[in-house]
């Protein structure tokens, strides 16, 4: 069985972590990234932690001609689509910068799948997509809808992939909705690196550990949850990245299957499938359990709600266990101890000239 892969942001903060797990699982990869949100460093460090070269092409998603070239020269199994840009708040001021990069990026690269026949393909969806849950844990079944440019791009995607589906039944589409990755390589050695002040929670909580950053303000503390502060579904990216080589190990069963012939209809279509633990740790939970495991001061106030946010988040997980046969492993301890090893041996994250 054909197992070149194609991993588009590959050198991103998933996408780099899924590199090792497809490669320890024995696929072949080529990583496919304009670097606009990563370093080339990631993929030095991920050549070393693997004992290879990657095969690595500075490359745009939205560019047709580079990705045909691509295309022409390897023959993919597949593609894993984590090529895009994430973060909320600009989300807004720039909507089409998002629109652009993650539903043109997508289309254009689906164009060139749909070219050279490679009909089996992963998406980096995200739990955002669930808005403002009625029902917890959320299923894959429930209600979609977002309220920001960002999310929106993720559903647009999504109804493109099931419009997609139903138009020729030979594509395999999974969709996987991340719930929120924290954490790093057991090695230390890769991690994830925002360009500015975190957005996000676990690397805001490690930078103030390392002295970054002065104080964390919790946003909110009068939600109607364990303790009054938001509640997710934290998962460790390790957890995250085997949950792409399962989704593969998938694909390639079925593929398998479709070979035989035994059954015609054995496309799997559009597949959508939560990423998750299942459990929910709030806010404070986190924090707390980031300065047990580290033995790190981590200062913190509480601060007025972030708008847009909901109060709890977390997935239902029975899905990808029954479908995938993968389940998150990892524990909040191994999230902190691990996003503490990667932040302290790296304050500067990739940059070596600071
Ligand atoms: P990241 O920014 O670290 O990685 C994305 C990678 O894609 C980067 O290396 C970037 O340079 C590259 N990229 C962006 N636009 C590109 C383009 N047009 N052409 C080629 N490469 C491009 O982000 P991440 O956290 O690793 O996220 C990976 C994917 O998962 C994204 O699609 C993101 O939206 C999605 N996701 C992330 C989270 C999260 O919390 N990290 C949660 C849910 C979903
Ligand atoms: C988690 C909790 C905050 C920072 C986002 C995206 C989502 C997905 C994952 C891509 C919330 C609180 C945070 C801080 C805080 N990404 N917080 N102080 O908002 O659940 O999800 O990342 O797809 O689309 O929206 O993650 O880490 O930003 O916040 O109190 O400085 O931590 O209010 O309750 P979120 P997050």
């Amino acid at each position: 069985m054909n197992n070149k892969i194609l991993v588009t942001g590959g050198a991103g903060y998933i996408g780099s972590h899924t590199c090792i797990e497809l490669h320890q699982a024995g696929y072949d990869i080529v990583v496919y990234d304009n670097l606009s949100n990563s370093s080339y460093e990631a993929i030095n460090r991920v050549s070393k932690l693997i004992g290879r070269p990657i095969e690595f092409i500075k490359g745009d998603v939205r560019n047709s001609e580079l990705l045909k070239q691509v295309f022409a020269t390897h023959q993919f199994f597949g593609v894993i689509h984590f090529a895009g840009l994430k973060a909320v708040g600009e989300s807004v001021a720039k909507p089409l910068k998002y629109y652009n990069n993650n539903v043109s990026g997508t289309i254009t690269l689906l164009n060139v799948m749909k070219e050279y026949n490679v009909n089996n393909f992963i998406f980096s969806s995200s739990a955002t997509v669930y808005g403002d849950p009625d029902i917890l844990p959320i299923d894959e079944t429930s209600a979609r809808s977002c309220t920001n440019p960002y999310g929106q791009s993720k559903l647009t995607v999504e109804h493109i992939l099931e419009d997609l589906a139903v138009s020729d039944n030979n594509w395999n589409l999974i969709v996987l909705r991340y719930f929120n990755p924290v954490g790093a390589h057991l090695s230390g050695q890769i991690g994830e690196d925002p360009n500015d002040i975190p957005n996000n929670l676990m690397p805001y909580i490690s930078q103030v550990a390392v002295g970054k950053l002065k104080q964390l303000s919790i946003f909110g503390n009068d939600y109607l949850t364990v303790d009054g502060t938001g509640v997710r579904d934290f998962i460790h990216v390790t957890d995250l990245a085997q949950g792409h080589v399962a989704a593969l190990n998938y694909l390639q069963q079925q593929a398998v299957v479709k070979e035989n012939g035994s059954d015609q209809k054995s496309s799997v279509g559009f597949l959508p499938i939560n990423l998750g633990t299942g459990k929910g740790t709030s806010v404070l939970e986190l924090v707390t359990a980031f300065i047990e495991v580290t033995k790190q001061p981590v200062a913190y106030q509480f601060a007025e709600r972030r708008a847009g946010d909901v109060a709890s988040c977390y997935a239902s997980a029975d899905k990808a266990k029954d479908i995938l046969n993968w389940e998150a492993k990892l524990s909040i301890t191994d999230m902190c101890e691990d996003t503490w090893r990667w932040q302290s041996r790296n304050p500067n994250g990739y940059s070596i000239n600071i």
